[in-house]
């Protein structure tokens, strides 16, 4: 049968009429662009129970047609949606549209490749994972066998996730095996077998949620920070004192708070020096970014000398969610946390015998490919540039207000700031009953930020590690973040202008 023919008759049997799915979907992609175009974070803000009333219904049982359910959705759900693609959306990771990524994205959902498989689950697809987690080794500095070499998915070094808690979960799970072999068949015989050190105070949850999810029970053991970073000294005797029971040690590469990174060479040494057998997690959903540049690269020196690495492209390189990575330093070393189906996954490159708790995985890497690609090296390189200088400016930005407080150097695209009301002086130690005030006043902007919902910057507490106000206090600052390529200077000088506002209108009314 000829090509023209068999392409005529798979057109003549398909059950989708291409010309009226092209219509629909140039009008998806209408909705979704001018959603990401839109000025505001929020067309439309209600209290969760009305959103509740207006969304949670039974299902009709009426068919409609695919019009109506899209103009439904366009009136009811989507005005109420967060477009974190807004210039004035400041607080959190990425924007998601890069168009390479956006594209990749698409295309994955169209294709519906199953990355469980090769042969015939993913067939090109698998590849494409393979090369993307390659360049990410690369960028860290992992090194990667020849091409040639690689014969089986423990060949390659890294899985893809969903997001930065699995990728840590796995890398738990990793450091349990290190530690007691065939746990994963056995079982856990000795909880006390299985403590983690983790930086006081400044660690995300996913490691701990990771312990109680592995079956080892919540044993994160927190060592003192000094200025975002572990104290070195405190770091080493916890070190010597529970080192028969430590599986793992974490570090930041960039904070969930402040994006401060951790000293990685200097944490690698000193473990080292002391017990060799501990596996050395390093959590770098943010600090990926440092990889991308020559000028920034000096920050994240030592990464490579960790057993694994936990990187969020859906955090810091315009890829929409969920897409992260689990690298490994030695790619043999996720045999030990495989596992395999005689139903399937009998293959060599079936990356479903090293993602554990998934089945079924679509093709997440696709984005990420495309977005890699049609930036290059010499783009990601401007991209973390960027980032890093505009924090930088908003940095300075602050320092002409003497009303607000940057509490760190941002190291990467996040600057932690807080208000102070007018009648407190700084000069530390500030009394405790001062820092309450303080903190009531900033959580109150916050408040009524969201209230508002014009502008967004994240909030969190966060120790007082510089002792800027009171060493050991635990703050509740305001957070910038450089992610989003709309945010201009003029925005930037705009919310410290409406946080100062907000700040001289709200401290009156607490005491
Ligand atoms: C440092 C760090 N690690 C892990 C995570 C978890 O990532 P995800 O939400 O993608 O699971 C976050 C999320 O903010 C984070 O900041």
């Amino acid at each position: 049968m000829s090509t023209r023919r068999a392409e005529q008759e798979s057109k003549a049997s398909s059950p989708v009429d291409t010309a009226s799915m092209t219509a629909l979907l140039r009008r998806v992609v209408d909705i979704g662009l001018n959603f990401k175009d839109q000025r505001d974070i929020f067309r439309r803000r209600l209290p969760p129970d009305r959103i509740r009333d207006l969304l949670v219904r039974d299902l009709p049982h009426e068919s409609s047609t695919v019009d109506s359910v899209l103009e439904s959705f366009a009136r009811t759900a989507l005005p109420l949606c967060k477009n974190e693609a807004s210039p004035r959306f400041l607080g959190f990771g990425d924007t998601g549209d890069d168009p390479a990524a956006l594209a990749g994205g698409l295309l994955a959902m169209f294709t519906q490749q199953n990355l469980i498989n090769q042969s015939f689950d993913s067939p090109s697809a698998t590849f494409v994972e393979i090369a993307v987690l390659r360049w990410l080794r690369e960028l860290l500095g992992y090194v990667n066998p020849p091409v040639a070499d690689i014969r089986t998915v423990w060949d390659v070094g890294g899985v893809i996730t969903h997001g930065g808690t699995s990728s840590n979960t796995v890398a738990m799970m990793l450091a349990r095996e290190n530690q007691v072999p065939e746990t994963m068949h056995g079982g856990v015989r000795n909880p006390d077998q299985f403590s983690v050190i983790v930086p006081r105070g400044i660690g995300h949850y996913s490691i701990r949620s990771a312990l109680t999810w592995i079956g080892v029970g919540d044993q994160a053991i927190e060592v003192e920070t000094r200025d975002f970073r572990y104290d070195l000294t405190a770091l080493e005797r916890a070190v010597r004192r529970h080192r028969e029971h430590i599986m793992a040690v974490v570090a930041y590469a960039g904070d969930s708070r402040t994006q401060t990174v951790e000293h990685l060479r200097r944490v690698h040494d000193v473990i080292r020096a002391i017990e060799p057998r501990i596996w050395l997690h390093v959590d770098a959903c943010w600090g990926l970014v440092a990889a991308f540049s020559d000028q920034l690269r000096h920050l994240i020196d030592g990464i490579s000398e960790f057993d694994s690495a936990t990187v969020d492209p859906h955090k810091v390189m315009a890829v929409p969610y969920g897409l992260s990575a689990l690298l490994v330093r030695q790619p043999s070393s996720l045999r030990t946390v495989s596992s395999y189906s005689d139903l399937i996954m009998q293959e060599d490159y079936a990356f479903g015998q090293v993602t554990p708790f998934l089945g079924t995985k679509g093709w997440l890497s696709l984005k990420l490919w495309m977005m890699m690609l049609s930036h290059g090296r010499a783009g990601l390189a401007s991209l973390a540039e960027d980032r890093v200088r505009k924090a930088q400016r908003f940095a300075d930005l602050l320092e002409e207000h003497p009303r607000l407080l940057r509490l760190h150097e941002p190291d990467l695209a996040a600057v932690a700031f807080i208000y102070l009301p007018k009648d407190i002086r700084l000069k530390p130690p500030i009394a405790m009953e001062h820092i309450a005030r303080i903190n009531a006043v900033n959580q109150c902007i916050h408040k009524q930020m969201l209230l508002e919902g014009t502008w967004y910057l994240h909030q969190f507490s966060l120790p007082d590690d510089h002792g800027l106000l009171r060493a050991g206090a635990t703050l509740h600052p305001l957070r910038f973040m450089a992610n989003n390529p709309r945010t201009t200077e003029v925005h930037m000088v705009e919310v410290i202008n409406y946080v100062t506002e907000l700040g001289h209108a709200l401290e009156g009314d607490i005491r």
